[in-house]
């Protein structure tokens, strides 16, 4: 037996996403005005940011982490149980927790961290966790990083998640889902997963990345929007990179359970507190959005309008009402060919292959914004209607 080389396994991991399109690479955005950017010296317009109701450019936002930064520098100088917890980290949390409505919020760096940090606090060896199939892959993660059982249901399948949480009825349970599906842009069946999880004594998990900003009364999310309060949903975190227009996390939760992560949640104590100027930043969004609801009507009527569009062409669109509106182009040479020429016409738009996706499944990821114009939306639709219409069109 000779030890694996490790030249040898780079190189067999790069030839296989070579052979199969998968091959990625960053793109370079140099400035940005609204949805218009310009990236690698091209002036494009993004149809492929998170930046739902157009935050991240806030004036406001911007000269509250300025000031902020004044105050307490441009680092945190520590972890939070230590030295790294600052007013302006207190002041959100407490803000947020009001505004949706539960006893405490917990700031992170990231919403890959808090879902990671949640299930590893809670789970451990022996006890289950049932998930969505296409969860967001750091809920994924996150029971792995517990040792729990993971046991993963069909999209959107509410009685087989209920099967699977009563195939385990002696071990404590969590019951996790995104809100917004964030390649599908479809929702989760909320209510009934709430009522399954209550029927079992499961600890519902709700990820909102893509839900909060966007959907129900203030921009409170999915689960608001379909009636559900912090008694339905113990556990709700709230990405802030989307709708938010920044960075980092909210876990929002009943005192008990927001203690108990500060205390144990190992990707919370072993590291570094968030930027305090960030949460500053978010503070004044968390005001913007909870109060501009313009930006919420103005991004449902574009949603709309892009749909009108697409369905009157035709495009194999996915069934979403949410700002995420996939374009399904199956293998990944074609999803790359698509972005290519609507590059050429203009549109910035993310060919998303595997492993985002399931094989087979690459396909255009459509966000649409606040900051987009009715003008921009048309010309995508028609864009992508002639460029699918030339690509069938060859022998
Ligand atoms: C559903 C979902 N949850 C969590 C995350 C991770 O959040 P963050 O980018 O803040 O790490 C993302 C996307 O990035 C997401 O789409």
């Amino acid at each position: 037996m000779t030890r694996p080389r490790w030249n040898e396994r780079l190189a067999v991991a790069q030839a296989s996403r070579a052979r199969s399109d998968a091959q990625r690479r960053r793109r370079t955005v140099e400035r940005v005005e609204g949805a218009r950017v310009v990236v690698d010296g091209v002036p494009l317009v993004n149809f492929c940011s998170n930046d739902y109701l157009g935050l991240a450019g806030s004036l406001d936002a911007v000269s509250a982490l300025q000031e902020a930064a004044a105050w307490h520098g441009v680092g945190s100088g520590g972890s939070a149980l230590v030295s790294g917890h600052h007013s302006a980290h207190a002041r959100f949390e407490r803000d947020a927790a009001e505004w949706m409505g539960f006893d405490r919020a917990l700031f992170f760096p990231s919403g890959y961290t808090a879902n990671l940090a949640v299930l590893q606090a809670l789970l451990e060896a022996g006890d289950l966790c049932v998930q969505d199939k296409l969860n967001h892959a750091c809920l994924l993660d996150g029971a792995r990083l517990a040792g729990a059982e993971l046991k993963r249901y069909p999209h959107r399948d509410f009685g087989a998640a209920l099967r699977q949480l009563q195939s385990m009825p002696e071990a404590a349970a969590v019951l996790a889902s995104d809100s917004v599906f964030s390649m599908d842009g479809d929702l989760a069946p909320l209510r009934e997963l709430a009522l399954a999880a209550s029927a079992e004594h499961a600890l519902f998990m709700v990820d909102e990345a893509h839900g909060v900003g966007v959907l129900g009364p203030e921009g409170r999310g999915a689960a608001a929007a379909a009636g559900l309060s912090a008694r339905d949903v113990p556990v709700l975190v709230a990405p802030l990179g989307k709708a938010f227009g920044g960075q980092g996390a909210l876990v929002f939760g009943a005192t008990a359970l927001i203690e108990h992560l500060l205390q144990s949640a190992r990707p919370y104590v072993f590291t570094t507190a968030a930027l305090p100027a960030l949460a500053a930043a978010m503070g004044t969004n968390l005001e913007a959005l909870r109060t501009q609801g313009w930006r919420r009507a103005k991004l449902a009527s574009l949603v709309a309008r892009f749909r009108r569009g697409a369905l009157r062409h035709g495009l194999p669109v996915l069934e979403s009402n949410t700002p995420i509106q996939p374009v399904v182009l199956g293998g990944n040479s074609r999803a790359l060919a698509v972005a290519r020429v609507l590059e050429q016409h203009g549109f910035w738009v993310a060919p998303i292959r595997p492993p985002s996706v399931p094989d087979g499944k690459a396909r255009l990821r459509i966000t649409l914004t606040a900051a987009h114009a009715e003008a921009e939306v048309d010309a995508l639709v028609e864009a992508l209607a002639a460029c699918l219409d030339g690509l069938d069109a060859r022998p």
